[in-house]
């Protein structure tokens, strides 16, 4: 066994929270992490813009669940365990369990601990049959699922909300070959996508007329202000979401509205009039397009359901047999 030094250098957690942050802004284009969205106001935020009339994704999933749910539970088959990736409102989770023949376990997991314990309570107050076990934990990075669920019948991962979209090309890759990896041999990962649309409706439902979710994104500023100590002028920013055709997908910037420098930790980022700082994207598939990126991670998509305009899919995808790489 290797020999540990005898002197640990100690992590500050705090110091390369910053440290990450000014590593972004000094790239080019300019990145924040999107996880600096969410702070309370922030969570309070996003809920609201899954309730914008704009915002068609949380409604058309929700009809599709309620729509279809039946026919993925009678597809998935009986006493599942169900992990879920990320734990919302737990409104989508419920259209599935209600339908499921006996599923034994709900496995949220989630590194936002109040959220996770709070839809994990409701779940368990209402499914009393049911073993609900969140795990918190970052789902993008390997963590341990629960050792009682090893009896059941098989494992579905359920990973709605178009996440996915949120991750790069690689970052997807790795997710969904983790998916594949909990689903295998003979469970299934179900799926919320949003699908490529006119450019025009895909802004609209990210630059909402009431402009809440402008005040989503200005959030990260506020919070990066608390948080690591920045100066960030939030007058000083303006949202725009913006269609980005050749990577397909939305690009959620803030816009600098003049040149002006902020300080954090120590160092001094100039930023000039017009210049953006991304801090999210929000990847738009095809049913091909998501196809191939999910052979990728072997998996094949076996069944794919949708509205009537074809907005929005849920897809149950099983794994492949493994292949050596
Ligand atoms: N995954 C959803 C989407 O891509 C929800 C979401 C994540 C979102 N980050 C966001 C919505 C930022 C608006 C702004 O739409």
């Amino acid at each position: 066994m290797a020999k540990r030094p005898s002197v640990i250098p100690v992590a500050q957690p705090c110091d390369q929270l910053t440290r990450e942050v000014v590593d972004g802004l000094r790239k080019s284009p300019k990145e924040l992490s999107p996880v600096w969205f969410y702070d309370e106001l922030g969570s309070d935020l996003f809920d609201r813009i899954c309730e914008l009339p704009e915002y068609y994704l949380t409604r058309t999933e929700l009809s599709i669940m309620q729509a279809h749910a039946a026919d993925m539970a009678r597809q998935i088959g009986p006493q599942v365990a169900v992990i879920e990736f990320g734990s919302s409102t737990g409104l989508k989770t419920r259209l599935l369990l209600d339908q499921l023949e006996s599923p034994v376990a709900y496995v949220p997991v989630d590194i936002a601990r109040e959220q996770l314990f709070d839809t994990a309570s409701g779940l368990a107050r209402d499914y009393p049959e049911l073993r609900v076990m969140p795990v918190c934990a970052d789902f993008t990075q390997p963590f341990d699922l629960p050792k009682q669920i090893a009896a059941a019948q098989q494992r579905v991962v359920y990973f709605p909300g178009s996440t996915l979209g949120n991750f790069t090309q690689s970052q997807a890759h790795r997710l969904l070959s983790r998916m594949h990896q909990i689903a295998w041999p003979n469970g299934a990962v179900l799926i919320g996508i949003d699908l490529k649309k006119d450019p025009r409706m895909l802004e609209l439902a990210y630059n909402d007329s009431a402009g809440v979710t402008a005040q989503f994104n200005l959030n990260a500023l506020r919070h990066l202000n608390r948080e690591v100590g920045a100066n960030f002028d939030l007058h000083g920013f303006k949202h725009q979401a913006v269609w980005a055709e050749n990577a397909s997908r939305i690009e959620m910037r803030l816009i600098s509205q003049r040149d002006q420098v902020v300080s954090l930790g120590g160092a001094r980022i100039a930023i000039k009039d017009g210049e953006y700082l991304l801090t999210e994207c929000c990847h738009k598939y095809t049913l091909d397009g998501f196809a191939k990126l999910a052979a990728e991670s072997q998996l094949t998509v076996a069944h794919v359901w949708t509205d009537t305009e074809q907005k929005f899919s849920v897809q149950l995808l099983r794994p492949n047999v493994p292949t050596r790489s």
